[in-house]
């Protein structure tokens, strides 16, 4: 029931951390993979470690007029698209006073303008098909207050409004729509926020009742299941996948 053979699978940002272990999930699980991102070198070699069943795509999720392409593209190379994983994201981390209105558009840009854009061109073809899984990747930052992340908190927040309306509008026509909010998950871009702020990481693991971070193939088997049969009936959810940091005191 968690089977993906025959299922065609668009990851955004699959070839690194958490994105490149949704597609290692998905693969193992019998999926068709097509993993997209900016930088060529990258894909190439997420793609030869991911093997056969992986595809790539040179793609910068921002340039919003692309994406009808890249879904055409892919589409009639590779096959209908039964998955799409908006998982490409940037973070940043400064005091709100600081932070630029240019650099704010950007975060929202990147995590919730082109989550919207892709979703909608996905969606509008799932819902001709009648079949169809959108996963969001979501954040603690959108379940509690984070210091010094106000654009990455709001993009994320915007994130999980989207998963809840389209729903409403996607899930009629057998399109389910949900997000995997991730906790404090080993990746480059944990790394980047975590590495000069022992602070805010010591502050993480305390409130994390199983005592350690989690891994990105904790969020690969999640995204599997959200992605499967086993959770047709599933939509409008957000599964935290956070070793009990949301809850924790
Ligand atoms: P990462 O930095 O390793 O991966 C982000 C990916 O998105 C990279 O492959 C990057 O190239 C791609 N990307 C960024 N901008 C792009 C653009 N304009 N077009 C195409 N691709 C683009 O970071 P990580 O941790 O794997 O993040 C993946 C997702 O998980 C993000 O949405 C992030 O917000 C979310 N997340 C991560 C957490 C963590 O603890 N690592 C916690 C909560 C959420």
């Amino acid at each position: 029931m968690f089977n993906l053979t025959n299922k065609v699978a668009l990851i955004t940002g699959g070839g690194s951390g958490i994105g490149f272990a949704i597609a290692q999930a998905m693969i193992t699980a019998g999926a068709k993979v097509v993993i997209t991102g900016r930088r060529e070198n990258a894909l190439q070699e997420a793609v030869a470690s991911l093997g056969e069943n992986a595809s790539y795509q040179v793609n910068d999720v921002t340039v919003l007029e692309n994406l009808e392409t890249l879904v055409e593209a892919i589409e009639s190379s590779v096959g209908a698209i039964d998955i799409l994983v908006n998982n490409a994201g940037i973070n940043m981390k400064k005091p709100a006073i600081e932070v630029t209105d240019e650099e704010f558009q950007r975060v929202i840009h990147t995590n919730l303008n082109a989550v919207f854009a892709l979703s909608r061109t996905c969606g509008k073809r799932m819902m001709e098909r009648k079949k169809g899984a959108i996963i969001m990747i979501s954040s603690m930052a959108a379940y509690y207050g984070i210091d010094r992340v106000p654009a990455y908190s709001a993009s994320k927040h915007g994130v999980e409004g989207l998963v809840k309306a389209l729903s409403m509008d996607f899930s009629p026509q057998n399109v389910r729509v949900n997000a995997i909010a991730p906790g404090f998950i080993e990746t480059a871009m944990m790394q980047t926020a975590m590495n000069s702020d022992p602070a805010r990481m010591n502050k993480a693991l305390d409130r994390t009742p199983m005592g350690y971070f989690g891994k990105p193939e904790d969020i690969g088997m999640a995204a599997v299941f959200l992605a499967s049969e086993g959770a047709k009936y599933i939509t409008g959810a957000s599964l935290p996948v956070d070793g009990g940091n949301s809850i924790g005191f």
